[in-house]
């Protein structure tokens, strides 16, 4: 039986009745993100958010991720984003599982979920948008891998440790993430690095393993490779993440929040067989 954990990122919830960046409408569009989790069968174990739950850290926001979060009835494990108070997450999600066992200075933690191990790491500065760990989390990172060294390990964040070649999003990555490669290196037992910040899908190789970042269950940011890019978001598909440990390795999938046409049976028509069969 494979252990299964749903990523959701970048929600940006916002006061009700609020959009955020003054078009998106992100608490509809995380409230379908839920009803799409809820429909999955079979059910995930768990569900890791990989930052900026809310928009802009407002209490407010975080009432409004709590009752939509409450809605699955998995563990849903929470880590905070630059657009994240790391303060109001702690206080607002006290009694959830993770956050509640989360070390004292920082919003990290480590929790087993069926076969897998999941350590969540915080990446967000008070009042800056870039990403930095610190060495104190970075010892704990290296004791936490350290204490399991056996169990298939997924770390979770929400600034990516590397370069996507989105200029304006690459200026807000992490910022010690040599750092975090040599630990990572140490440890064979990560399978995958997952992260959220860019608003769409990235995979990179990293430290003997790999970062994959998925889409927002929101607001996409823009594929524009020119070094000059403006930071601009757009509504393409929303989309969220399902990692499955199947005993031979850790499988991502990419799935859409919408309904689109189909399914259509594999068939090539009536009367008509497809070569070889
Ligand atoms: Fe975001
Ligand atoms: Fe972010």
């Amino acid at each position: 039986m494979a252990t299964t954990i749903v990523q959701l990122t970048d929600l940006h919830l916002r006061p009700r009745g609020l959009p955020a960046l003054r078009v998106v409408e992100t608490n509809m569009f995380a409230t379908r993100a839920v009803k799409a989790v809820r429909a999955l069968s079979p059910a995930p174990d768990a569900v890791v958010v990989t930052g900026d739950v809310a928009d802009t850290g407002d209490p407010r926001e975080y009432a409004v991720a709590k009752e939509l979060l409450s809605a699955l009835p998995m563990p849903v494990y929470v880590m905070p984003g630059n657009h994240d108070s790391a303060r109001e997450m702690r206080t607002a999600f006290a009694d959830w599982p993770g956050v509640r066992d989360a070390d004292a200075d920082s919003l990290c933690y480590a929790v087993d979920i069926g076969d897998l191990r999941l350590v969540t790491l915080d990446t967000s500065v008070e009042g800056k948008p870039y990403g930095h760990l610190g060495e104190a989390q970075l010892a704990w990172l290296d004791a936490a891998l350290g204490e399991a060294s056996d169990r298939p390990t997924v770390i979770a964040l929400h600034h990516p440790p590397i370069a996507t070649g989105i200029a304006h999003m690459d200026r807000s990555r992490l910022r010690d993430s040599e750092a975090l490669a040599e630990i990572v290196s140490a440890h064979p037992q990560v399978q995958r690095i997952i992260a959220g910040h860019v608003h769409r899908v990235v995979l990179a190789p990293f430290a003997g393993t790999e970062v994959l970042i998925l889409p927002g269950v929101a607001h996409q940011v823009g594929l524009d490779l020119e070094p000059e890019a403006p930071a601009q978001v757009v509504l393409e598909p929303r989309a969220y993440g399902i990692h499955s440990w199947t005993g031979e390795g850790l499988v991502s999938h990419m799935a859409y929040v919408e309904a689109f046409p189909g399914p259509f049976p594999f068939s090539p028509g009536e009367g008509v067989s497809w070569p070889g069969q």
